[in-house]
């Protein structure tokens, strides 16, 4: 098992990954973490347990800033790296979802208060948990974080998150948020906070200045697009038939397959979106689990496309809202994509956004951040 520093340097020696401070310094803290578990594991389980001492929980890590910074990338690194077991890497969102889902089922039971045994099982299933896009924007989660993560910590969890943000700004504005106020000083107590905030935004740098608005469809444009997807995945070309599907579920039930899943970038035809009855739930389900989407196949629409404009104008904003990167390719620019037909003058709005969608500021925003 390679040690995170070593596979760091390996990569930067490999050309793969340009040098950077600030990674450097994630890389030191998550190096010392690795090291940490493997000397708790090795001593819990022979002298301390012996002596009856319980090792304190090695603390986790907090790397935040911008997009493109590289915290997802290390987050992986150090989640593939680290030998503790049993371990998950779970999207954030994801992983709320999940929260409150067990919580209800937990509530039904009437037996008390139902974070204990929440925190429990997860612990029994996680000793290491990663989260990718730690964003508190309800306050559901608000309300139960506290006390669920300290109880996660308590039981031996190690968590490593990325961020957007630095705890202190974690559900800024918030309802309640006094009552939220002690899950921010348990993460700056008992987590690393790490910034990774460097000049480049390597997302950015990979798009390569690319038009994100492609027109018209066509063999050029999909061959520009399949680049940028193996681009901001990192997938290897030759491997490209098997990139990964998945089967999202949408809130109410339905399912929703998504034909090319890698690395939180997802690939679909504007047929498969728009031209099916999908509404408001498939939208922000994609919004929420994506940080870079790419639409494929998108026709000059008119008047017979009333339903597939409605669609695409729901899609769009919900993916304004969670600041999701669009990558498209369509037969026409945005202000000329559908101009005649029921809310076509509503759809001025829609073009703008899209057009606004391709600006540097636009796409320098984090995922999910309101
Ligand atoms: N030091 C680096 N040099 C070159 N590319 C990098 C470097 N760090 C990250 N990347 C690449 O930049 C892209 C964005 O990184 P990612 O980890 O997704 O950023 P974040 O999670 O901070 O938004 C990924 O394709 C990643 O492999
Ligand atoms: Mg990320």
């Amino acid at each position: 098992m390679t040690a995170v520093a070593d596979r760091y340097a390996a990569l930067v020696e490999a050309g793969e990954l340009r040098p950077d401070a600030d990674q450097e310094r994630a890389v030191a803290v998550l190096h010392r973490l690795a090291e940490r578990l493997a000397a708790s594991t090795a001593k819990g389980s022979i002298v301390w347990r012996l002596a009856g001492r319980k090792e304190p929980p090695p603390p986790g890590a907090y790397l935040w800033g911008g997009v493109g910074r590289g915290k997802s990338m290390l987050m992986d690194l150090a989640f593939e790296t680290i030998d503790h077991h049993p371990k998950r890497r779970v999207h954030f969102h994801e992983f709320m979802l999940e929260v409150h889902e067990r919580l209800r089922a937990e509530r039904v039971k009437e037996a008390g208060d139902p974070i204990p045994p929440v925190a429990k099982a997860l612990a029994a299933e996680a000793k290491l948990l990663c989260f990718d896009e730690m964003v508190i924007n309800n306050s559901a989660d608000a309300m139960i974080l506290s006390r669920l993560f300290s109880q996660l910590l308590e039981a031996g969890v190690t968590v490593i998150t990325t961020s957007n943000r630095p705890p202190r700004d974690l559900y800024l504005g918030g309802l309640n948020r006094e009552l939220f106020l002690p899950f921010i000083e348990l993460v700056e107590r008992e987590l690393a906070v790490v910034p990774l905030n460097g000049p480049t935004d390597y997302r950015l740098e990979r798009l390569g200045g690319l038009p994100t608005w492609h027109v018209p469809n066509g063999p050029e444009t999909s061959r520009a697009l399949s680049e940028a997807f193996f681009r901001l995945t990192d997938y290897p070309v030759e491997d490209r038939a098997k990139v990964p599907t998945e089967e999202l579920q949408v809130p109410g039930g339905r399912v929703l397959h998504v034909p090319k899943s890698l690395k939180g970038v997802a690939v679909f035809s504007f047929r498969r979106l728009c031209g099916e009855p999908r509404g408001a739930p498939d939208y922000l389900t994609i919004a929420r689990h994506f940080h870079t989407v790419i639409v494929v196949g998108i026709p000059k629409l008119g008047p017979e496309n009333r339903n597939e404009a409605a669609r695409f104008v729901t899609l769009i904003d919900a993916l304004y809202e969670h600041k999701v990167k669009l990558l498209a390719a369509a037969d026409a620019e945005p202000e000329a994509l559908y101009v005649a037909g029921d809310g076509a003058f509503e759809f001025e709005r829609t073009a703008s956004r899209l057009i606004e969608m391709q600006s540097a500021e636009y796409m320098a925003l984090g995922h999910g951040e309101d």
